[in-house]
């Protein structure tokens, strides 16, 4: 039977709207799907980008440098938006207000005013479906660990450990960019542009910070501009939050880490969970590895590894023993979203992309972080 087709828009065709059109240009590796994307239409302020997308996607038939082109298009269901972080409250407001289904980026609105703003569109336009982009939890390896919260393995949680970390930036000589920059990036700095990744999946588990104890740096204070001259950067490079969470009569300490200067990790997403039962570690630095440790009164503590091979959320015709990448992250993740707006609550199998609630959190506790790195205090959240 043919799948059915959703008519998308690209608004922001830089790094990661490539990689959503790489997903949808591989969609036939997924096998039990009845729906697929159709990129039609394409904006961003820099043309340069077009070509690339109209060699390659014969199914884009607009391209703008005005997002309001794609919204005023009947052609276009769903949109893809990618833009630096200070568009992120106008261009989501204005999508959802136009009965566009969306996938936005995180940090999904510069600060929590900009989200409120978010927020407060998606509540007026119930018929929208809008998520929020994060592959991460989408490795074979995560999706073990969401299975053991599902059936609450770890007994008494005794700690967790979340954290992204990259080392590019340990370069002074790296130009600065729009991610560097407070005006475009938001006073959030590494947090507003890792922290999604790294709580979503414990949000998803219910285990919202209570609290938070920030320590903020920043680390390489100036970097060459365009010219070369050097120039102020301003933003926080590392974030080490250390927060409290409270649920089912446990309360257990969380570490989140959001680190843009952690030496020698290229892009690595870790997340440990301490158990009195059942302990879980999971690092994309090994992508097929799972450490696990069983525990029972008395017996030894051997912590176990499993190659776990590619087991995917959504079936694909890649091989079970070969290897799991970011972009079939970033596939499976762009096949949850799709089976959620064509299936809703039936989905083929349960695990959804992270949702505004989440990231309506993950403002909640940057904001306090903030807070806490100011006043070298615990902060509320
Ligand atoms: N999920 C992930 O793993 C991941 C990774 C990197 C970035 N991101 C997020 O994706 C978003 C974009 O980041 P990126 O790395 O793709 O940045 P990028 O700079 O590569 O691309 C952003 C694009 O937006 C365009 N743009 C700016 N203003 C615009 C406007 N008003 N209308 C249309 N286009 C406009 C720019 O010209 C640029 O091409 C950010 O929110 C970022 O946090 C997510």
């Amino acid at each position: 039977m043919p799948k059915r087709k959703i008519p998308f828009g690209i608004i922001g065709a830089g790094l990661m709207g490539r990689e959503f059109a790489q997903a949808a240009a591989r969609w036939p590796v997924l096998l039990d799907l009845d729906v697929t994307p159709e990129i039609v239409g394409l904006c961003d302020t820099n043309q340069a980008l077009f070509p690339w997308y109209t060699e390659n996607f014969p199914s884009i038939t607009i391209v703008t440098t005005d997002y309001r082109d794609l919204l005023a298009s009947d052609e276009i269901e769903a949109v893809y938006c990618a833009v630096p972080h200070n568009f992120h409250g106008d261009l989501y407001t204005d999508i959802i207000r136009a009965g566009k289904h969306l996938m936005g980026e995180k940090p999904f609105g510069m600060d929590l005013e900009a989200n409120a703003k978010i927020m407060a569109a998606i509540a007026n336009h119930p018929d929208v479906l809008v998520r929020v982009s994060s592959e991460f939890p989408f490795y074979p390896g995560a999706q073990r660990i969401v299975q053991a919260a599902r059936e609450n393995r770890f007994g008494t949680i005794i700690e967790v450990h979340s954290s992204l970390r990259h080392s590019s930036d340990l370069d002074p000589n790296k130009p600065i960019n729009w991610k560097r920059m407070v005006e475009y990036n938001g006073e959030y700095g590494c947090m507003g542009d890792l922290g999604m990744h790294v709580v979503h999946l414990p949000f998803r588990f219910g285990w919202i910070p209570q609290n938070v104890r920030a320590l903020l740096s920043n680390i390489v204070t100036q970097r060459p501009g365009t010219d070369g001259m050097l120039v102020p950067c301003e933003t926080w490079d590392n974030a080490i939050l250390a927060t409290e969470v409270q649920v089912d009569r446990q309360q257990f300490p969380m570490i989140i880490e959001t680190k843009r200067i952690a030496p020698g990790e290229i892009n690595t997403w870790y997340l440990e969970i301490l158990g009195t039962e059942f302990s879980v570690a999971f690092s994309t630095k090994y992508p097929r590895t799972l450490r696990t440790m069983e525990y029972r009164c008395g017996q030894e503590q051997t912590w176990q590894e499993i190659d776990l091979g590619y087991t995917s959320a959504y079936r694909t015709i890649t091989g079970a023993i070969f290897e799991f990448g970011l972009s079939d992250a970033i596939l499976q993740m762009w096949a949850a979203f799709l089976d959620e707006l064509s299936h809703g609550n039936q989905m083929l199998q349960p695990f959804t992309c992270a949702t505004p609630e989440e990231a309506a959190c993950s403002h909640r506790l940057f904001t306090a972080a903030l807070a806490s790195a100011r006043t070298a205090s615990v902060v509320e959240v």
